[in-house]
């Protein structure tokens, strides 16, 4: 079994100093909880500052999109080189507001994938069906591509160290959890795309999160799945004593 990891994203929430407050709780809460790994989102404008508190911890720090070129006239967008300076570790990709929102596609997950590798930036590949997938049964489908295109250019090696969030589109935000059964099946179904695209080892070692309305009641039921490796996190991380409740819910 992989080693549990939760990861909260912060998405477009906290002012510096606000992120301030809940990382250094984070930091704080997870001082004892030496089985599983954790990491936080936050809003690129406190990167830096959360950096500057969990440097040296056990948490993580990711950014929560990145743009693959490495410098350039790209207005708005953040290179890989930008999140390491500011002491990012992983990186979410992918992230179905950024696909359904701000357009993302399946090309460019790719090859932001490779260059948050080329970085020495660990990847969180997003993917997920939305309602309207669900229903006409393109759930499959769906996962398998963005799987597929997310993972293409990533050597065995690296996608052993990857981690693919599985996040339904319609739990996100919505207070509706996939069932602990909805989450294994579409689990084990990208272990075995990992284990054909990379082979068995690696579907063994890549960690596969699940996210949509994960909350304290509810994640020791999703994370007791054998395909659940841990949570990505949304409105529930916002308050460091829910965010921490995750935490000691996933613990094996
Ligand atoms: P919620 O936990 O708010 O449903 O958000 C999940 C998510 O999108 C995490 O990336």
């Amino acid at each position: 079994m992989p080693r549990p990891f939760v990861v909260g994203n912060w998405k477009m929430h906290k002012t510096v100093a606000e992120a301030r407050a809940l990382a250094t709780a984070v930091r704080d809460g997870v001082r004892d909880f030496g089985d599983i790994d954790v990491a936080v989102a936050p809003p690129f404008t406190a990167l830096a500052a959360v950096g500057e508190i969990l440097k040296g911890s056990e948490v993580g720090l990711a950014g929560q999109t990145m743009h693959e070129a490495g410098k350039g006239a790209f207005t708005g967008e953040i290179s890989p080189a930008m999140l390491r300076d500011a002491g990012c570790s992983h990186v979410i990709l992918g992230h179905s507001e950024r696909r359904h929102l701000f357009g993302e596609t399946d090309q460019a997950v790719m090859k932001k994938a490779r260059a948050a590798l080329d970085h020495s930036l660990t990847p969180i590949l997003c993917v997920g069906e939305t309602l309207q997938e669900r229903e006409t049964s393109r759930t499959f489908d769906v996962v398998e591509r963005q799987t597929e295109h997310a993972l293409r250019h990533v050597t065995p090696e690296e996608a052993a160290r990857s981690v693919v969030a599985y996040e339904p589109v319609w739990a996100i935000g919505t207070g509706k959890t996939a069932s602990p059964e909805q989450a294994q099946e579409v689990h084990i179904f990208i272990r075995k795309l990992v284990a054909r695209s990379h082979g068995d080892g690696v579907a063994r070692a890549i960690r596969i999160l699940y996210g949509g309305s994960v909350k304290p009641d509810n994640a020791s039921s999703l994370i007791a799945e054998p395909d659940v490796d841990g949570a990505l996190v949304g409105g529930a991380c916002l308050e460091a004593p829910s965010f921490l409740g995750i935490v000691a819910a996933s613990r094996t």
